[in-house]
């Protein structure tokens, strides 16, 4: 296929050149009414969103790797946002500063690793960011409009780097990338969520208590469903899957299946 991305100008008038074909390749996949059909050789646009629990994270890392396309996990960068209140003990309702530092940290995620790390201040997070103190905080932090204004502007601007991309969150597709090209609703039951993040907790070695686990999670979903910036919905367009009786195997498949059934082969 044509990959005028790949275009190495070795002059002005090539350049032109190849920002004209480039604006024309997204012109052309930008009109879904003319050309349902795209490749996923070119600038490609995936969001998955979906409340916690749904295996979000991992169906959209690999559905990212079968695709060859990069992967975006948006939660990571609210947790991160989380991590420097505690550190830099910023109450949350302190706005302005937790915004100003938030901004400050320049967070951005080292590619170089696989799954991609979040970066604040420079520094790689790693598994810091799912502490239970970070995740305890983390939905009140995520509601505050100043700090989403940053974040969705951060996350567009990634994109812009890295265009061939599957992004996971809660507002993917319906606020952030409203064009995006294929959008996904992943759900389950509260119950079967529960189980899962047990699951996940005794296998990191970790204590797990069911029915506390199954109250955080309405819990959560109530607050991320219900603030007035960037709630947690079902954009428009989106193909909802109910994962609730799937494994994340299975889910993979059917999102790949999708893909490549919208998508014209190379
Ligand atoms: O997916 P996760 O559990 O890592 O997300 C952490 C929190 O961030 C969760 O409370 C929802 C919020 N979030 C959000 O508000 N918008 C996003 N695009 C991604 C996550």
């Amino acid at each position: 296929g044509i990959m005028p991305d790949t275009v190495q100008p070795d002059s002005v008038l090539e350049l032109d050149n190849a920002r004209v074909t480039r604006a024309l390749f997204r012109s052309l996949g930008n009109s879904p009414q003319a050309f349902n059909v795209f490749s996923l050789e070119q600038p490609i646009i995936i969001t998955i969103d979906g409340p916690a629990g749904t295996g979000k994270s991992s169906v959209a890392r690999h559905l990212a790797a079968r695709l060859g396309l990069d992967f975006l996990d948006t939660g990571a960068m609210y947790r991160a946002a989380a991590l420097i209140a505690i550190r830099q003990r910023i109450a949350i309702t302190d706005h302005e500063p937790l915004v100003a530092a938030v901004e400050r940290a320049d967070i951005r995620f080292d590619w170089s690793m696989d799954p991609p790390g979040v970066l604040a201040f420079g520094e790689t997070l790693g598994d810091r960011i799912r502490k239970p103190d970070v995740t305890a905080i983390v939905s009140p932090v995520a509601g505050i409009p100043g700090l989403r204004r940053l974040m969705v502007q951060r996350q567009r601007h990634i994109a812009s780097l890295h265009p061939r991309l599957v992004t996971e969150g809660r507002d993917q597709g319906s606020v952030v990338f409203p064009d995006a090209k294929v959008k996904f609703y992943l759900d389950a039951t509260p119950e079967e969520r529960a189980r899962r993040r047990a699951a996940q907790l005794s296998a990191a070695g970790m204590s797990a208590d069911e029915p506390r686990l199954l109250r955080e999670i309405i819990e959560r979903d109530r607050s991320d469903m219900s603030r007035a910036d960037g709630p947690l919905v079902c954009p428009e367009g989106a193909v909802v899957i109910d994962t609730s009786a799937m494994t994340i195997e299975r889910v993979i498949d059917e999102l790949e299946a999708r893909v490549r059934a919208k998508a014209r082969e190379p």
